[in-house]
C-alpha cells in the first residue's frame, strides 16, 4: 500500500506519544491493537492517516458520520466559535432552531428535546424519564446490551458486566438478544415471523412475572438493531410486539439510536422505524456531532411533563450550547443535501450482496447480516454447528490493518467481523475490502487450522480449570496468539470465554 504523500503532523514520536498515554491514563483505558496500536494524525471522509502518512479505510467510524473532518460542520463549529459560545440558560437561536429541526426527525408524537453531551449521559437521563414517567425503577433490557459507561447506563448492559465482574441490581432484568443466527431460537429452527414471537414472548415472560408479583413495569431499553452483539437486525415485528408487552405492563420503550441512527439504516432516519414502531424515548449520540460531544435524548410531551413534575430542574453546562447546536444543525443538513440515507442504502445493499457473494468458496463466512451501512460477518469453524472463529477473525482483523482496512471485532465471541463506517463510504471502497477478502480468507484459514492441529490434547486442557458457564456446546483449541495481540478495543470476557491455565482456550457456542 502506498502512503498518502502527505506529510503527518506530529509533535511526538510514537513511542513517546504512547509512554506519556500508558504513565498518565488508567490503565483500564483501551487501545485498538493493544500491542502496537495505530497513530493517526489526520483524517479525510473515510480514510485515516498514521504518522507516516500511511492511508486507512475507515470501516468503523459511525461517529465521524458525514466524514472525517467534514467542510461544513468544521467551518459551522469555527463560526460559531468565534461568533458566541453560552450555555443553554440564555435565549440564541440556534438552540430553538437546532431542537426544532431535530424533532422534525422524528414521528409524532416525539417532539421534545434535551440536550446533553455523550451517549452515556443521554441513556441516564432516558432512565431518569422514563422512573419519573411510570414511578417505577423496574427495567428490561437485553442479553449483551451496550447503553454507556455511567452508573445507571453500566446497571442496563450486560455487555460489560461479564460474570463475577459485576452483578446487575435486582430491578433489571435481562431478556435474551433477539438474534436469528446464534441466539436461543434460531433460523435453523424457525421462520422470521415465528422467531419475532419467541424472542417477543421472552419479554413478555419478564413483564408477566413483574407484574404478578404487584409491580409495575418501568422501562425497556434497547437499541433497535444491536451492535454489541455482533451487529443483530432484529427479526420482523419483534419491537413492535415487545413494546406492546411492556406496553400493556406499564412500561415506556426507550430506542438507543446511539450508534445506528441519522440515516445510517438508509431507508429511514431511525433504526426503529424498520420495525414500524414508535418508542417513548430516544437516545442519540455518535454521529449527531460528527465527533464532537453532544447528544440528545427525544420524548413525548407527556414524559417531559412527567419529569418537570418532579420539581427537579434539569440542567447541563455543556448540553445545546451554540457550537454544538451549529455542528448538530450541520451534519443533518450534509445527510440531506448529499442524500446520504440513499447512499447509505445503495452502497450497504452493494457491500451485502458483495460479501454474500463470497459465501459458497469460503465456508468460513457463516452469515453475512445488515441494514444500510450498518453491516456483520459471522465467522465461523463450522457452518453447521456456527462454531465462532474468533482466533481466525482476529488473524483476519489483523491482516486486514496490514493491508490499510480497519475493521472491529465484536459479538459475544469476538467472530463478528464489524462494519459501520461514515457514511461517504463507496462502492470502490466495497470492491477492495471484497478483494482482500479473497486473498485473506485462505492465509487465515490456513494458520487457524495449523495451529489447531498440532496440539490435539487440547481437550485435556478442560479439566485444568473451570471456564465454562452456559449451557452450550464446548469447544477447546489453543489460544492463537495473532502478531500484535489483536485484542483491540473495550474487549471483555462474557464469562462464555476464558482463557484456561494451559495457554487453551475455552468456548462455548
Ligand atoms: C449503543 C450505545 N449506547 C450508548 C453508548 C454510550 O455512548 P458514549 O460513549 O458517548 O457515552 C454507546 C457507546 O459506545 C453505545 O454503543
Amino acid at each position: 500500500m502506498s502512503g498518502s504523500g502527505i506529510a503527518a503532523a506530529e509533535q511526538l514520536s510514537k513511542s513517546d506519544t504512547l509512554g506519556l498515554r500508558k504513565k498518565h491514563l488508567g490503565p483500564s483505558c483501551s487501545l485498538f491493537f493493544e500491542k502496537d496500536p495505530l497513530k493517526i494524525v489526520r483524517a479525510e471522509g473515510q480514510y485515516m492517516y498514521d504518522e507516516d502518512g500511511r492511508q486507512y479505510l475507515d470501516c468503523i467510524n459511525n461517529v465521524c458520520h458525514v466524514g472525517h473532518c467534514n467542510k461544513r460542520v468544521v467551518e459551522a463549529a469555527c463560526q460559531q466559535l468565534s461568533t458566541l459560545n453560552t450555555n443553554s440558560r440564555f435565549l440564541y437561536d440556534n438552540l430553538s432552531l437546532y431542537a426544532r429541526k431535530l424533532c422534525s426527525l422524528f414521528p409524532d408524537p416525539l417532539s421534545v428535546v434535551f440536550f446533553t453531551n455523550s451517549g452515556s449521559e443521554a441513556t441516564d437521563l432516558a432512565l431518569r424519564l422514563a422512573r419519573a414517567h411510570t414511578d417505577s425503577f423496574i427495567t428490561i433490557t437485553l442479553e449483551h446490551a451496550y447503553h454507556g459507561h455511567v452508573t445507571s447506563a453500566m446497571e442496563v448492559s450486560p455487555y460489560k458486566c461479564p460474570e463475577g465482574k459485576m452483578t446487575l441490581p435486582p430491578y433489571v432484568h435481562v431478556a435474551p438478544c433477539p438474534d436469528s443466527y446464534r441466539g436461543k431460537h434460531r433460523d435453523a429452527d424457525h421462520g422470521p415471523e415465528e422467531l419475532g414471537r419467541l424472542y417477543a414472548k421472552e419479554v413478555k415472560d419478564i413483564c408477566e412475572k413483574v407484574t404478578k408479583g404487584g409491580d409495575r413495569v418501568g422501562a425497556f431499553i434497547a437499541e433497535s438493531m444491536q451492535s454489541c452483539g455482533g451487529q443483530i437486525i432484529f427479526p420482523p415485528d419483534y419491537l413492535r410486539r415487545t413494546y406492546e408487552c411492556v406496553r400493556e405492563a406499564g412500561g415506556v420503550c426507550i430506542a438507543d439510536e446511539v450508534q445506528i441512527g441519522f440515516g445510517r439504516v438508509g431507508t429511514h432516519w431511525w433504526a426503529f422505524e424498520t420495525q414500524g414502531v414508535v418508542p417513548d424515548i430516544v437516545t442519540l449520540g455518535k454521529p449527531i456531532g460528527n465527533g464532537h460531544p453532544l447528544s440528545a435524548v427525544v420524548t413525548t410531551p407527556e414524559i417531559a411533563k412527567s419529569f418537570h413534575s418532579t420539581g427537579i430542574e434539569f440542567f447541563s453546562t455543556f448540553g445545546g450550547n451554540p457550537v454544538s447546536c451549529a455542528i448538530g444543525m450541520a451534519v443533518i443538513k450534509e445527510v440531506e443535501d448529499r442524500d446520504l440515507k440513499t447512499h447509505a442504502k445503495e452502497v450497504g445493499d452493494y457491500l451485502v450482496s458483495s460479501l454474500r457473494s463470497l459465501m459458497p468458496r469460503f465456508p468460513m463466512i457463516g452469515d453475512v447480516r445488515g441494514i444500510g451501512l450498518f453491516v456483520g460477518i459471522d465467522l465461523v469453524r463450522d457452518r453447521e454447528l456456527r462454531t465462532p472463529a474468533t482466533e481466525e477473525a482476529r488473524r483476519l482483523l489483523f491482516r486486514l490493518r496490514q493491508e490499510g482496512v480497519i475493521l472491529s471485532l465484536d459479538g459475544p465471541y469476538d467472530n463478528v467481523l464489524k462494519f459501520k463506517p461514515p457514511m461517504t463510504f463507496s462502492k470502490a471502497n466495497v470492491d477492495r475490502i471484497v478483494l482482500l477478502l479473497q486473498r485473506l480468507i485462505p492465509e487465515i484459514k490456513e494458520d487457524a487450522t495449523a495451529g489447531f492441529q498440532k496440539k490435539p490434547e487440547a481437550c485435556n486442557a478442560l479439566t485444568a480449570d473451570k471456564p465454562v458457564s452456559r449451557n452450550a456446546r464446548i469447544c477447546v483449541a489453543p489460544l492463537i496468539q495473532p502478531p500484535g495481540d489483536l485484542l483491540c478495543g473495550m474487549r471483555r470476557a462474557q464469562g462464555c470465554q476464558s482463557r484456561m491455565k494451559s495457554g487453551y482456550i475455552a468456548s462455548c457456542y
